[in-house]
Parts: structure tokens; C-alpha cells; sequence
């Protein structure tokens, strides 16, 4: 089961600083990237899609075992139908062109968000990607895609109904552990950092459960220029944090 507050309050409680396993990220900047150039916007998240391929080798680098991505929101259908056409694009040549390097190397990858709604052809890639490194464990890539926090709670809380309905589960037995359980991100351990880039100081509805005791980190570089030294500059900012997850520190006054 995910190592969720209860566990990283035990860590704190008893001295120990719990270690970095989980980086979230909100890959914002690649409109403002692509209009600095004079380029379409599409041309920022082809570049957008070459920052995350620079990413997940960073991160796998630096020891961090699980990476999720913020790619397509629901408030992103608000966009031009061309935007949001190429986006589906990427994602699917982003599967294409990468899955049996991702598999090879023990990733196991997972689409979080409502699939109902995705193109057809979309949608059985993913089923796909997900399906053929379900056994991998070596790293974790998450891409949230028609993904939105509201959604995915409200979700939950109609899996959880429906449950009790049935007799599944008893209305006592709701806790937060039984909750997360389901959530799209159900086994992963919570993010200890969430990263956003392009200066914007939101949240813009991403994993609003998840991030409960994240430690922020907000960047001015765009997304399309991202790469290793900027996730090194982000863990070095989360070790500077004291993480107290609502705990006074052993020996604080
Ligand atoms: C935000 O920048 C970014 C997005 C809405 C899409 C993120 C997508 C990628 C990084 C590439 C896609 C990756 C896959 C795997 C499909 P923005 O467009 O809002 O930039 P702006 O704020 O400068 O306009």
C-alpha cells in the first residue's frame, strides 16, 4: 500500500526524515515557449515531449523511483481543437516511439485521468502501454491525461458509494487509507516534491489528494528548457525544507 501520511508522520515523529522516492510535475511554459520563437504552440509541447524524455532519464539518475507528469487536464478540452488534437498526437507517438525502451529498461507506466472520453485509438495505446509493463518495477512514470484532481476524487467517492451500496465495504471502514485505494494512483506513495516551471504559482487542479504534504517548488524556467540541472536545483531546494507533516520536530521548543 502507498506510503501515505500516516507512515511519513511515523518517520517524523521518530526522527527520521523520510527519503525522496516521488516527484510530481506540473510541465507548464510551452505556449510561452513556442510565441518567444515565433512558433505554433504545438511546436512547445513537441519540445515539451523531448523535456519529459530528458526527465525521466534524469530522474532515474538521481535515484527518484517515481515520476508523474501533468500532460492534459480536463479544463485543457477548453483549448483550440487543433491544440488538443496534437496533443493526443504526442501522446500517442510518445507511446509509439518509446514503449519497448521503457519497457526494456523496467519502467512501468501508468495514464491516470478518465479514460472515457480519450479517442479510441488513444485509448487502447495507453491500455497497451499500461498492460505491457504492468510487471516492471524498476521505475514509475505516471502521465495524468484528461486528468483532474476534482474528478478523480469525485470518482472516488462514487466507487466508494457504490461499494457500500453493494455491501462491498461498511461506512466505517472509510478512512483515508481505503479512499486512496480508489484513486487513479492507488499503490504509489504520495509526492514528496511537486515541481511547477513557467513562474505560475498554482496547483491547477493536479492531484489536489496526493499533494496534501508535498513540498512546492515553483521555477521560472519553461517547461521545454527543463533538464537535469533544473530537477538537481528542485531536490536541492526539498532538502533545504524541514518536513514536519503537521509533527513538532524531536528537540523543536
Ligand atoms: C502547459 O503549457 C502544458 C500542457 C498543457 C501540456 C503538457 C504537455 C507536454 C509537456 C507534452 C505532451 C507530453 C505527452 C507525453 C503527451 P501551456 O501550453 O499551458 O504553456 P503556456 O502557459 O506557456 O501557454
Amino acid at each position: 500500500m502507498s506510503a501515505g501520511p500516516a507512515s511519513d508522520v511515523t518517520n517524523v515523529v521518530s526522527g527520521q526524515q523520510p527519503g525522496l522516492s516521488h516527484v510530481a510535475i506540473i510541465m507548464d511554459g510551452n505556449g510561452r515557449w513556442a510565441k518567444a520563437r515565433g512558433l505554433p504552440r504545438a511546436a512547445g509541447h513537441e519540445r515539451g515531449v523531448e523535456a519529459l524524455r530528458r526527465t525521466v532519464e534524469a530522474a532515474g539518475n538521481l535515484g527518484i523511483r517515481y515520476l508523474t507528469v501533468f500532460s492534459f487536464s480536463t479544463e485543457n478540452w477548453r483549448r483550440p481543437a487543433a491544440e488538443v488534437n496534437a496533443l493526443f498526437s504526442l501522446l500517442k507517438a510518445y507511446v509509439q516511439r518509446d514503449l519497448s525502451r521503457l519497457k526494456r529498461e523496467g519502467v512501468r507506466v501508468r495514464i491516470i485521468g478518465l479514460r472515457d472520453g480519450l479517442p479510441a485509438d488513444v485509448a487502447a495505446l495507453v491500455d497497451k502501454a499500461e498492460r505491457e509493463t504492468a510487471a516492471n518495477d524498476t521505475f514509475f512514470l505516471t502521465i495524468a491525461f484528461n486528468y483532474g484532481g476534482r474528478e478523480e476524487i469525485a470518482r472516488a467517492a462514487r466507487g466508494v458509494a457504490e461499494a457500500v451500496a453493494e455491501g462491498r465495504m461498511k461506512a466505517e471502514e472509510v478512512t483515508e487509507a481505503t479512499f486512496s485505494g480508489f484513486l487513479d494512483t492507488d499503490g504509489m506513495p504520495d509526492p514528496d516534491l511537486l515541481i511547477r516551471t513557467s513562474g505560475e504559482y498554482r496547483l491547477s487542479n493536479f492531484l489536489l489528494w496526493q499533494c496534501a504534504y508535498s513540498e512546492l517548488v515553483f521555477m521560472d524556467v519553461l517547461w521545454p528548457d527543463f533538464d537535469q540541472a533544473c530537477l538537481e536545483d528542485a531536490l536541492t531546494k526539498y532538502r533545504e525544507r524541514e518536513r514536519r507533516f503537521g509533527a513538532v520536530l524531536p528537540g523543536a521548543v
